[in-house]
């Protein structure tokens, strides 16, 4: 029986939450742009859908490799989907501070500042070279992933004192089967 270069046997994945230590190290860049890559992708936009997500990063389904899904439509419009394979941040601007979430950290929501404005140069799942030039909530969305792909969290760009209150918060929801 064929087996994939992924291990996928059903198209819903299990997401990895936090504080899964593979959520805390870099992915590997993509090498070959196969049927199981996109297959892999797939996965990651119904994992992603199921979920009401809006951007999904492979390590979160337990794949360090350096692939992401976004969709701000949410499902809604299928022009809206983007997969980008090896994303890089070319280029930064601006600040940005406003809430997000992490389908890592269920129901947990930090305010997080970022570029306003970021240039991503990448691939997209054929393996054309795509770049993509961004604002407002898709610059906040890419670059939240792509420091997934980098084992970089939200909870890494809050003060020390948030992070531990944040960690204590997740710690009690642990032991109380509630994560
Ligand atoms: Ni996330």
């Amino acid at each position: 029986m064929f087996r994939g270069r992924y291990s996928s046997t059903m198209a819903l994945r299990t997401l990895v939450k936090y504080p899964d230590l593979g959520l805390q190290q870099p992915s590997k860049p993509v090498e070959f742009f196969d049927e199981d890559l996109r297959r892999l992708a797939d996965d990651m936009v119904e994992t992603m859908r199921a979920e009401a997500g809006i951007g999904l990063a492979a390590p979160q389904v337990g794949e360090a490799v350096k692939l992401t899904v976004i969709d701000l439509s949410a499902g809604v419009d299928p022009e809206a989907l983007i997969r980008l394979v090896n994303p890089k941040v070319e280029f930064e601007e601006g600040e940005s501070i406003e809430e997000e979430g992490c389908l890592s950290f269920p129901e947990v929501i930090l305010k997080v500042k970022r570029p306003a404005r970021i240039v991503v140069s990448g691939r997209d799942i054929e393996g054309k070279v795509v770049s993509i030039e961004a604002e407002g909530l898709l610059a906040r969305c890419l670059h939240h992933e792509i420091d997934h792909l980098e084992g970089v969290l939200f909870i890494d760009h809050v003060s020390p004192l948030k992070r531990d209150m944040t960690r204590r918060k997740i710690a009690k929801r642990i032991r109380a089967g509630d994560w």
